[in-house]
């Protein structure tokens, strides 16, 4: 997969999955633009893009406000002239059983994983159509579209919306030339997949048990289905939600 001459945005950019995936896209030629509400670890992503000698530029942007996703997709196509692959990859988690999760829980995941990507989607495909076309990747999760787990009913509930919602919004644009997908991990290794107080070992023993493939899944394998969703190998692909998950869902 070549990405010379493309331009990508990935939301999330500064930690965990997004910033692999950016890592991966710029190994492969790409200019990426990492975007999160904080700026250091954004900066932090470009630095170890720089430092492999790939092409990176930080923006912060808070996935909540159609203000900020505005401002940074007018500055991407004022800057670039165009958007060709954006990644939307930030996203929250908080567990708790569905007669205890806080509503401010509820709506804050809700609020990040389904209604960021939806305000973000709006901001992209309008980049998008300035140079006829682009794909969109949006990051789900196994859990809600493909597993159940108790404790996690919000934040299922948040990410079986990205996918049914990236499913429709597939068909409305593809004849525009923007072919939208989702990319849904399983546990993978970042934070998020810990339960609260679990060290790296402790994780490990369990998902050695829960886990078909018997591990986390490394970073650079979310990253490469990534690559190859976005990317024109996989140019008939539209609409389809690719669960990586070590068979989890299987
Ligand atoms: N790790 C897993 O096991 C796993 C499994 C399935 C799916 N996923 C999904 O994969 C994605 C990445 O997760 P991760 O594990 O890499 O977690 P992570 O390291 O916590 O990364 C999440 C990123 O989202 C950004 N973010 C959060 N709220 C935001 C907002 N309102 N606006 C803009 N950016 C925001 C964060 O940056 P700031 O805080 O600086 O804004 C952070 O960089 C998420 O969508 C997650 O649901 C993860």
């Amino acid at each position: 997969m070549n990405y010379h001459d493309k331009i990508i945005l990935v939301t999330g950019g500064g930690s965990g999955i997004g910033r692999a995936v950016a890592q991966a896209f710029a190994e492969n030629d790409g200019t990426v633009v990492v975007s999160g509400r904080n700026r250091e670890p954004l900066e932090q992503t470009v630095k170890l893009i720089e430092a492999a000698g790939g092409r990176g530029a930080a923006v912060t942007a808070d996935v909540t406000s159609s203000a900020d996703l505005e401002r940074l997709l007018d500055g991407i196509v004022d800057r670039y002239g165009r958007l060709d692959v954006a990644v939307n990859n930030a996203g929250v988690l908080a567990t708790g059983l569905t007669s205890e999760l806080a509503e401010r829980q509820w709506a804050y995941m809700l609020g990040v994983n389904t209604t960021g990507t939806f305000l973000s989607m709006q901001h992209e495909i309008a980049a998008m159509r300035v140079s006829g076309g682009g794909a969109i990747v949006n990051i789900g999760s196994n859990i809600g579209a493909h597993t159940r787990i108790p404790g996690t009913g919000g934040y299922a509930a948040s990410k079986a919306a990205v996918t049914a919602l990236s499913r429709t919004a597939a068909l409305e644009y593809i004849h525009e030339g923007i072919r939208i997908n989702v990319v849904s991990p399983g546990a993978s290794d970042t934070p998020m997949s810990m339960l609260p107080g679990e060290t790296d070992a402790d994780r490990a023993a369990r998902l050695g048990s829960q886990v078909p493939i018997g591990r986390v899944g490394a970073l650079e394998e979310i990253a490469s289905a990534v690559l190859w969703v976005a990317s024109d190998e996989a140019s008939y692909m539209v609409g389809h939600d690719l669960v990586i998950d070590g068979g989890s869902s299987a």
